[in-house]
């Protein structure tokens, strides 16, 4: 087709895709192109700033490597990750959701780990954290042999895999549930950490006068076959940032009962007063087990 005008470019561009035999592909371009294009005309985009874009982006996949993945902190700090899951879960979005952002640092091979067993695998500091999580499906039948793998950053602010003073996979590792659905490990309470600014993200967030901190949690992915795979996190409540989250992955439901002990005998001979206990669950709901990409390796 002659493009006549600025108005006909987009229908020349939707007949042009309009052959796709993958009906899928199809409706997704074609909503991305009419979207796309609507944007431009809805900001009357300038040549400067598609260049700008056209960098930004390119900068985003230069800045991924095994080990970090920009295009996902992107996409988590303009809040579509968080949009993307709670479409996709609770009833289509439709109820509360236990589900919660994946994040760009879950790795597929962390330890298997006897329940009640430590995660901490280097000196670490922070007050340790003794947590327990029950397994169950929706009507509160415990769910038995789910693996549940669990990560978290240190206390100094970084996962391991960013951290060459951290042993490979501290704060990682993998659990299966008993007949009660439970699961059940030690840590270190987990402290708030900035994500990381040294890319296009974070000139993104500095020219938006944003904070770069994300309130402290833990993350946790259950895989169970006959389950939906449920990826969340547990927050600590009371954190400064649980309100203004720069990925925008906190709920309700998921700010969890991070309890600090003062007194009493401690669960494990070497450690010493305050210690954290916390209790969750993880309710999963039939259907497809289906591991993610992982961002990183
Ligand atoms: C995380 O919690 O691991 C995370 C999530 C989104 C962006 C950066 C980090
Ligand atoms: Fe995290």
């Amino acid at each position: 087709m002659i493009i006549k005008d600025e108005a006909s470019v987009t229908t020349a561009v939707l007949d042009a895709m309009s052959k796709a035999p993958d009906a899928r592909l199809k409706e997704l371009m074609s909503a991305f192109v009419r979207h796309m294009h609507a944007f431009a005309r809805e900001v009357r985009l300038t040549e400067e700033e598609f260049e700008f874009a056209a960098d930004f982006l390119n900068r985003i996949g230069q800045a991924t490597n095994d080990k970090h993945n920009e295009a996902i902190l992107f996409s988590d700090s303009i809040g579509f990750s968080t949009l993307v899951c709670l479409l996709n879960n609770g009833n289509a979005g439709a109820t509360e959701t236990a589900s919660a952002l994946l994040g760009p640092f879950w790795r597929m091979h962390s330890p298997n780990t006897q329940n009640g067993g430590s995660i901490v695998r280097c000196p670490t500091p922070g007050p340790a954290l003794f947590a327990t999580g029950r397994v169950t499906d929706p009507r509160g039948k415990p769910l038995q042999n789910a693996e549940v793998d669990v990560w978290h950053s240190s206390p100094v602010g970084m996962y391991e895999n960013q951290d060459e003073n951290q042993a490979d996979m501290n704060l990682r590792g993998k659990f299966t549930t008993d007949a009660e659905g439970r699961m059940s490990f030690r840590s270190v309470k987990p402290a708030g950490y900035p994500v990381p600014t040294n890319g296009p993200v974070g000139q993104m967030l500095r020219a938006q006068q944003r904070h770069p901190y994300r309130p402290a949690h833990l993350h946790f992915l259950a895989f169970k076959p006959g389950f939906k795979t449920l990826i969340t996190q547990v927050f600590v409540a009371g954190d400064e940032h649980l309100e203004s989250d720069v990925v925008f992955g906190v709920t309700k439901d998921l700010i969890g009962d991070f309890r600090r002990h003062d007194a009493g005998t401690p669960p494990a001979a070497d450690v010493k007063a305050p210690w954290y206990t916390l209790e969750f669950k993880l309710v999963m709901e039939p259907g497809e087990a289906k591991l993610p990409t992982p961002p990183i390796r």
